[in-house]
This record gives C-alpha cells, structure tokens and sequence, in this order.
C-alpha cells in the first residue's frame, strides 16, 4: 500500500476551485497547466469518459501520466466509466491523487471504495443529477470526499441544474448526521453565478471548466470565481 498523497489538501474546508482539463487547449496542455498553477489552485480535475456510461471519450491513464510529469498539483480523476474497479490501480500508477468512481457505474460501491482507499489515494463516491443523496447514506464514511454532478456527465460546457444546490444542503445534512467532515465537490456548469450559493449550502470544492479554460485570463477567472464563493479574492 502506498501513502495517501492528497491528504493535507482535502482537510480544510476552505473553498478550492478545481479546474478541468477537459476545457482546456490540449494542443498545449503543458503550457495550460502552468497557467492554473500559477493562479494558484491546488486541484486538477481530470474527465475519465469511456464512451460506454458516457457518451463520449476522453483520455485514460496515459495521459494522466504525462499530466503528473508536469506538475505537482493534486491530481483529482473524476472516472466516468463502465465498472471502473478495471482501471483502479492503472490511474493509481499513473499518478491521480484522488479517484472518485459514479454510484450508478459500480457493483458494489463500498468494495470499490475500499480498494480506492487501499491504493493509498483519496476515495470519492460521485452522483448523477437524478441519483438521490440518500444511495450514499450507507457509504459515506468510506468517502474521502463526494461529487455530486450539477449537470449530466459526458461533456464540458452544459447549464447547471439548480436542484444540485438542493442535494448539496441535503448531503451536507447526512454528513452532520453521521458526524463526518468531507469535502462536497460540485461538478458541471459552475461559474460566478452559482458558486456562492453552492459554497453557502456546503460545498467547498468547485470543479471549473469552461469558467477556467474558456476565459483568456485564467488568473482573473479563478479570483472571479473564488470571490462569487464567499468574497475571497
Ligand atoms: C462533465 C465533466 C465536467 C466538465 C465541467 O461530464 O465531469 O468536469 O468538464 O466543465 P464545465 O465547468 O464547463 O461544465
Ligand atoms: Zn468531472
């Protein structure tokens, strides 16, 4: 087993903004990359799609690889893939820091967690718009964080859904409930408009890919974003 990475980053409940590759240049990710970092983010979102429990594909392991070699930030694979117990240990080697796996795409959800966690990499259960909070009730404590998804998985680019907000403040409930303390990661369609209200319902990490990688100054976009989540700058 190898030693957790990602820990320290996932303790504080500060609001991190997330910014997703799939948005970006990948003509010239390295160079996209930097920009992101510089701004100072701590997280990577990476879109796993397989083409089967999404519509569309992406990019696997190797890429994610290539990815670790240019940079130290927390690298978060977000994997939207058929039976994603497969390819587990494949994104652990490749260097993902987090991994979180879709409730709808697992057999058996707690034993996929459990293997995440024994790779030694943050776990994360992550749900569909339609997916109720409650699925989650029974395996939260094996969740280092959660994704709840504010549009339907398979592209960058779509209109959030607002009742996304709703299910956050319902899952920031099951959490008190059990008495844990996770991050609540939102993922789809998030910009200036909707960031405050997710952060003020419980979210403290806002995966961003076109409000990032669509505006020319990455910078200014992240500060816009974290001063719409609670007057950071
Ligand atoms: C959608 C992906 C998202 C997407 C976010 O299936 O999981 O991470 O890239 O992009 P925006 O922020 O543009 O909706
Ligand atoms: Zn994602």
């Amino acid at each position: 087993m190898t030693k957790p990475r990602a820990l320290h980053i996932l303790r504080p409940m500060k609001t991190l903004i997330a910014p997703s590759l799939l948005s970006s240049d990948f003509s010239c990710l390295a160079s996209e990359i930097s920009q992101v970092e510089a701004a100072g983010v701590s997280l990577l979102h990476l879109d796993v799609m397989d083409g089967r429990f999404v519509p569309n594909i992406t990019f696997g392991p190797p890429l994610v690889k290539a990815v670790r070699g240019c940079t130290r930030l927390t690298l978060d694979a977000h994997l939207m893939v058929a039976d994603p117990d497969r390819y587990l240990e494949a994104f652990v080697q490749a260097g993902a820091d987090m991994i979180s796996v879709h409730q709808e795409a697992c057999t058996h959800l707690d034993r996929t967690l459990r293997r995440i966690r024994e790779l030694g990499v943050q776990a994360g259960a992550v749900l569909n718009p339609a997916t109720p909070v409650a699925t989650l009730e029974h395996v939260l404590e094996l969740c280092d964080f959660v994704l709840l998804m504010s549009v339907n998985p398979g592209f960058g680019g779509q209109r959030f859904i607002p009742q996304a907000t709703v299910k956050v403040g319902q899952l920031a409930a099951a959490l008190g409930r059990q008495g844990l303390k996770i991050p609540i990661e939102v993922d789809g369609g998030v910009d200036a408009t909707n960031a405050g209200q997710l952060v003020a319902a419980g979210a403290s990490i806002l995966v961003a890919g076109n409000s990032v990688f669509g505006r020319p100054d990455r910078g200014a976009a992240i500060a816009a974003l974290l001063a719409a989540a609670g007057g950071q700058s």
